[in-house]
């Protein structure tokens, strides 16, 4: 089939290279003419493992191009999957969609389904169906589809190519027959619903998981209050298939494009509608103060960070990816800079984009053992398998005061109650081998 994908982000890009390497002819639109140049030679504009290797793979089936009219003239499919970022108000900003909907309209020559791709509101498909019929210029059939997608970043290709389900929001047989040909090699089961429960479906997902997290955030927290191990505790819990262990990591909450944006969204089209998601809220506002909970944790040592060397192990939201967004380290640092702290950071991916956020006020170092050498204290934000993986005896070694605190139980506690160093976890107790480490960080 000939489809176009409208939006070169994580959705987009992604889509459009596992639709080409299931043998589609797909074309890539986006607006920005620097990102069309840069992905024409073959390169991914975002860091996504075995992306490029996939572009590259199957560079003569994919073309991009910033010209409306090579994009809709005439394909059998248009994908719309371009952004929908947070509003001030918390719900979604649809304008990105509605112009490539009036666009398409404008430029399309034979009939053709649009699928909506977009994280987006119960009734945008709709919506973006008037808004085509509306502004048609030729005499062509239009069909329209709601096809949400469940990739995570960091495994997307893996995440579409092998989904655990295609949720497809179709109004007729015709658009189902359409979807079906468009998908018959992915041997993935369908999820055939309407529109809106489709669109619906998307953000109960995210955010059921954003609540699973908020929900073992908050046991961590008692946990460590009453002499529990979450880990355990979370173990014990998963095994129950009804519940089921993924996403149960006690952490310092969860971030990125996804789950801070569509909890708030769908908390807002409820109130919208006149009613209150009263879990969605609790998720939020849990998740809110969780990303704080490390400075909490280090408030027993430090009344100030005033002059304290600060580490810092992990920047980005979550390992195997560059994206900052919602990321912790970003609610964290502005709070050791503010006090006067001399904040030294790694992160194996991210560093070159919090750089563009923080130029100068930080200092940006090649390896984790350079970052933490004569630290007063280290915070680990991202469990990147690295940070996993080092030698947690060299904290003891080239700390100056060795205060290692993990917002993302890196450690097995058993491995930390041999080091010499003080640990604090989430929801687990804390170990003290360094007897000093009190008394040297207040004596400041
Ligand atoms: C999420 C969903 O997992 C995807 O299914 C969905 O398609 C995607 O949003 C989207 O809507 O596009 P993503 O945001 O890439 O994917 O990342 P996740 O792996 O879900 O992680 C989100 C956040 O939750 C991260 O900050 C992570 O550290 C945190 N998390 C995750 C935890 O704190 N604990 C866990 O047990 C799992």
């Amino acid at each position: 089939m000939k489809i176009s994908v409208a939006g070169t982000g994580y959705v987009g890009l992604v889509t459009a290279v596992c639709l080409a390497e299931k043998g589609h002819l797909v074309t890539c639109f986006d607006i920005d003419k620097n990102k069309i140049e840069y992905m024409t030679e073959g390169k991914a504009p975002i860091f996504e493992q075995g992306l490029e290797e996939l572009m590259i793979k199957n560079k003569d089936r994919i073309k991009y191009t910033s010209d409306h009219d090579e994009a809709y003239r005439h394909p059998d499919v248009i994908v719309i999957g371009v952004g929908t970022p947070e509003k001030k108000d918390g719900s979604a900003n649809l304008q990105y969609v509605y112009d490539v909907s009036r666009q398409l309209a404008q430029t399309i020559e034979n009939d053709c389904t649009v699928i909506v791709k977009s994280t987006v509101p119960v009734g945008t498909s709709d919506k973006v169906e008037q808004l085509i019929r509306d502004n048609l210029k030729h005499h062509v059939n239009i069909e329209v589809v709601s096809n949400p997608e469940f990739l995570s970043q960091g495994t997307a290709i893996k995440d579409t190519l092998n989904a655990s389900r295609i949720v497809l929001g179709v109004e007729t047989p015709r658009a189902l027959e359409v979807m079906k040909q468009m998908y018959s090699e992915f041997n993935i089961p369908y999820v055939i619903t309407n529109r809106n429960s489709a669109e619906m479906i998307k953000y109960a997902a995210n955010d059921f998981l954003a609540l699973k997290i908020s929900y073992i955030n908050e046991i961590a927290n008692l946990c460590e209050l009453v002499g529990a191990n979450v880990e355990d505790v979370a173990r014990g819990m998963g095994m129950d298939p009804r519940i089921g262990g993924r996403f149960l990591n006690a952490g310092i909450g969860y971030g990125g494009s996804c789950f801070p944006k569509d909890t708030k969204a769908l908390h807002w089209l409820a109130k919208f509608n006149d009613c209150e998601l009263k879990t969605i809220k609790a998720a939020i506002e849990v998740n809110e103060n969780q990303k704080l909970r490390l400075i909490t944790k280090a408030r027993k040592y430090f009344d100030s960070f005033h002059n304290i060397n600060i580490a810092v192990l992990g920047l980005t939201f979550k390992p195997g990816t560059d994206d900052l967004r919602e990321a912790p380290s970003l609610d964290n640092i502005p709070v050791f800079l503010e006090e006067g702290a001399k904040v030294k950071v790694w992160d194996p991916i991210g560093a070159n984009n919090f750089r563009r956020k923080f130029p100068s006020e930080i200092m940006y170092c090649e390896s984790i053992e350079e970052t933490i050498k004569d630290a007063e204290v280290c915070f680990i934000f991202t469990e990147w398998p690295e940070i996993r993986q080092f030698d947690i005896d060299k904290y003891g070694k080239l700390m100056k005061n060795p205060l290692v605190i993990d917002g993302r139980n890196c450690y097995a506690l058993e491995l930390a109650g041999e080091a010499r160093i003080v640990y604090e976890s989430i929801g687990r107790k804390t170990i003290s081998n360094y007897k000093n480490a009190y008394s040297v960080v207040t004596s400041k």
